[in-house]
């Protein structure tokens, strides 16, 4: 294969990226995204602050922009994110209790029938976890609404988009680790109780201080083997050259050797294009040239 999409295809597996509006008329990333991603995730344009600036107030045209030109082109569409504690717009910024609980519901109900039919899953709960050895759930205001508001939010996505993909999405629960094993312990409570939950998405940031865990494929494969599906949604790998590129490689292969792992995305396109570039944790460098881990990615599939 070509390119990231038509060979993660092959292995019946989607490759996407994180998109921004502002940048899709910019010849050479939208040249880039159209020839290698077969799925898009906007990387800020669905969140709460930029789909309900005022309260019960909605503002689609960035992310329709996104939506509406992935469809055309043939790309599939991850939604981002519905419910979550950080980007939230001021006026839920200062709410609480059941104002606040209403306000979530009404957004993921009003955000997810827009979109209703066109998206393959959704991040309904972000980040709802307590990073350390606690497993405990995260203290934000959503939180502080009661411990239900996460199994409320999936119910209240179902309702509004039956045939999407339902997700929970977080950070450093890539390897086996109390975090993980909270999210896992949730995930299967959920399946027991009939709470609709499909997927689960695994951001996958990398760095130094937090490295590809040894046991990735294995975490994959204990999330897969509850029966929902697994997803690396935020791709991205601090570093260059062939540590870089066999990192990359690595990815690549836990989730061929998972098979409910339905597809991996990267948290953007070229290193320029990164919420970290310094880092330098893509596939593309500022040029729009592919690295030696895009190679990998391609010669791993
Ligand atoms: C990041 C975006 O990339 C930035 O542009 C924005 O300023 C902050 O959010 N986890 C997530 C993503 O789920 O939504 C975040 O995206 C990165 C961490």
């Amino acid at each position: 294969a070509t390119t990231l999409g038509s060979a993660a295809a092959a292995k019946s597996r989607y490759f996407g990226t994180a998109v921004a509006a502002y940048k899709l008329g910019d010849a050479t990333y939208a040249g880039i995204l159209d020839r290698e991603f077969t799925m898009v995730t906007a990387e800020n344009e669905m969140k709460w602050d930029a789909t309900e600036p005022t309260q019960n107030s909605f503002s689609y045209t960035s992310a329709d922009t996104i939506v509406a030109r992935a469809r055309a082109n043939g790309q599939r569409v991850r939604g981002h994110a519905l419910a979550w504690h950080s980007q939230q717009p001021g006026w839920a910024q200062s709410l609480s209790g059941s104002a606040l609980r209403s306000a979530m519901v009404n957004h993921i109900t009003k955000v997810a029938t827009h979109y209703r039919g066109q998206i393959y899953a959704w991040d309904v709960v972000n980040e709802a976890f307590a990073d350390g050895s606690s497993g405990a759930r995260r203290d934000s205001n959503l939180q502080q609404t009661g411990n239900d508001w996460i199994e409320v939010a999936f119910r209240t996505a179902r309702a509004a988009d039956p045939d999407a993909k339902l997700c929970y999405n977080d950070y450093n629960t890539d390897g086996v680790n109390a975090k993980s094993t909270a999210v896992y312990n949730m995930v299967k409570d959920f399946l027991a109780r009939g709470v609709p939950i499909d997927c689960v998405g695994f951001q996958s940031h990398f760095n130094p201080a937090s490295p590809l865990p040894a046991d990735y494929q294995a975490n994959l494969q204990r999330f897969a083997d509850l029966g929902v599906e697994v997803q690396i949604t935020e791709l991205d790998i601090a570093g260059s050259g062939s540590a870089q590129a066999d990192s990359y490689a690595r990815v690549v292969r836990a989730c061929l050797a998972v098979t409910r792992c339905a597809g991996i995305t990267v948290w953007g396109i070229r290193d320029s294009d990164s919420w970290r570039a310094s880092d330098t944790p893509l596939l593309f460098d500022g040029n729009g040239n592919p690295k030696a881990a895009y190679t990998s990615v391609l010669t791993a599939f």
